[in-house]
């Protein structure tokens, strides 16, 4: 099984370049399909959860060619069929949008109701809600959602959450519906607006993307296009947050800084400097970083997938800190892979724990149990006194590019090996001491 060993205590130094953002991706690829034309897919992270549904995609009859990891040429012309039979798409969360897309074009979609980080339930009720308020019979069967509609009709629909998923899954299905479509309470990240702005580069009618009211006006066919993915929030916010915690200074390149604004408050709030410039941001720390509360919220509130990493930087910074997950009931299961580490770190009402910061982490052994918790405990590691073994680090990959290998050109002591290889891990050891 493959691992990340880290040596811990060494500050993070020097520049890295965020990669084009995983949530965005994923839902722009499920839209490429929209068209019989061809789509032009450019700065596509090289991750897992982007290859498994490219490969789910094809499986349909697309036409994916992959000129270099960073791009596809798309062409959803030549599908012939809407049912999404491809295994792996059972395990991400994205492949959702495949339904919300085929249902807009071919008023018909099966498609495998979707996987994602155990972090909570996860329901799609109102990916549903807002298929059917357009007029669409959804049932669930053999584990697949199947949406039908003889027709789509435009309406005015209400979600009764701000849903990052059923805003895009219901905002695809509705720019191919006849009339218009109103979505209120709308989820706002820029990952929408992102796949919004898509959308309307293939010929869609979208307005309001970014804001709670998004207005559509359903056309009845879309064009190709060629289009670029945002950077990865999420990714910078990580390596933000990783030079904070180990009181270094790293330029963090190719970033909306607009975007990174909640995580750079707090990161100003704790005692680091954050500098921005126009497509980056520079992180600095100098000293032991104190106490904050952290409360995530819908955007641009402090970003739920920030949540665990920002937790464990405040787990060694002076004081008692408060951290509240309104998004997910399940996203502190991180906690006792931190407690082993020697964090004071306590869940309280199951949506709330209390950190008492400590001097200092102590490398062990510890479990990635989803993609953010995995990056979580790699921060911890590269804190901590001694080595971490990180294990299950198949979660990091879906979503961080070449993690490892950006960590290492920032200093970091940290190299991907294989549980059985008593060699490598004897290496490593011998040459970071
Ligand atoms: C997207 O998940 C992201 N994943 C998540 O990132 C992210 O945490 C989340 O948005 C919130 O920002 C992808 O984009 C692939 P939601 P999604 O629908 O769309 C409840 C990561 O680490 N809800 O906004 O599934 C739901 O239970 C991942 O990259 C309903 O009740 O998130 C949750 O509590 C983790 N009914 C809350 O809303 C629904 O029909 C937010 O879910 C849908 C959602």
């Amino acid at each position: 099984m493959e691992q990340y060993i880290i040596k811990g205590g060494k500050p993070l130094v020097g520049e890295v370049t965020i990669g084009g953002a995983k949530n965005a991706a994923l839902g722009v690829i499920a839209a490429a399909i929209m068209t019989d034309e061809p789509v032009k897919l450019h700065n596509l992270p090289d991750i897992s959860d982007v290859d498994i549904l490219l490969k789910g995609i094809e499986a349909l009859g697309a036409v994916v060619e992959r000129p270099n990891v960073h791009e596809a040429r798309m062409m959803g012309g030549s599908i012939t069929t809407c049912i999404a039979s491809y295994d792996d798409l059972r395990k991400i969360r994205g492949s959702y949008y495949l339904c919300g897309a085929m249902l807009g074009k071919y008023k018909r979609a099966e498609v495998p109701l979707p996987g994602g980080c155990n972090i909570g339930s996860r329901p799609i009720d109102q990916h549903i809600k807002g298929f059917e308020a357009l007029g669409a019979k959804v049932v669930i069967q053999h584990g697949m959602i199947i949406a039908e509609a003889e027709k789509l009709v435009g309406a005015h629909i209400y979600f009764d959450c701000s849903s990052v998923g059923a805003t895009i899954n219901v905002m695809m299905a509705a720019c191919m519906a006849e009339g218009q479509t109103v979505l209120e309470n709308a989820a706002k990240e820029p990952h929408v607006v992102e796949v919004a702005n898509f959308l309307n580069s293939l010929g869609a009618n979208i307005k309001g993307a970014g804001t709670d009211v998004i207005r559509i006006s359903g056309v009845s066919s879309l064009h190709g296009s060629t289009y670029s993915i945002i950077p990865d929030q999420i990714e910078a916010g990580t390596f933000m947050l990783a030079a904070a915690a180990t009181r270094g200074d790293v330029l963090i390149k190719n970033v909306i800084p607009k975007h990174l604004e909640a995580v750079s408050a707090k990161l100003v709030e704790i005692g680091a400097e954050v500098e921005e410039f126009d497509d980056a941001v520079r992180v600095v720390a100098s000293k032991r970083l104190v106490h904050t509360n952290i409360k995530t919220l819908p955007y641009p509130g402090f970003p739920t997938d920030m949540q665990q990493v920002m937790a464990t930087v405040l787990c060694i910074a002076e004081g008692t800190s408060i951290v509240t997950e309104t998004i997910y009931e399940n996203r502190f299961m991180y906690v006792d892979e931190l407690t082993r580490m020697g964090a004071s770190m306590r869940v309280v009402e199951g949506n709330s724990a209390v950190i008492e910061g400590v001097d200092k982490l102590t490398g062990a052994i510890v479990r990635a149990l989803d993609l953010r918790c995995g990056a979580a405990l790699v921060v911890a590691g590269l804190m901590a006194d001694g080595y971490t073994t990180v294990e299950h680090i198949e979660y990091v990959e879906r979503g961080y590019e070449k993690f490892v290998n950006k960590m290492c050109e920032l200093g970091a002591a940290i190299e991907k090996v294989d549980s059985e290889d008593a060699k490598a891990i004897q290496k490593f050891k011998l040459r970071v001491g």
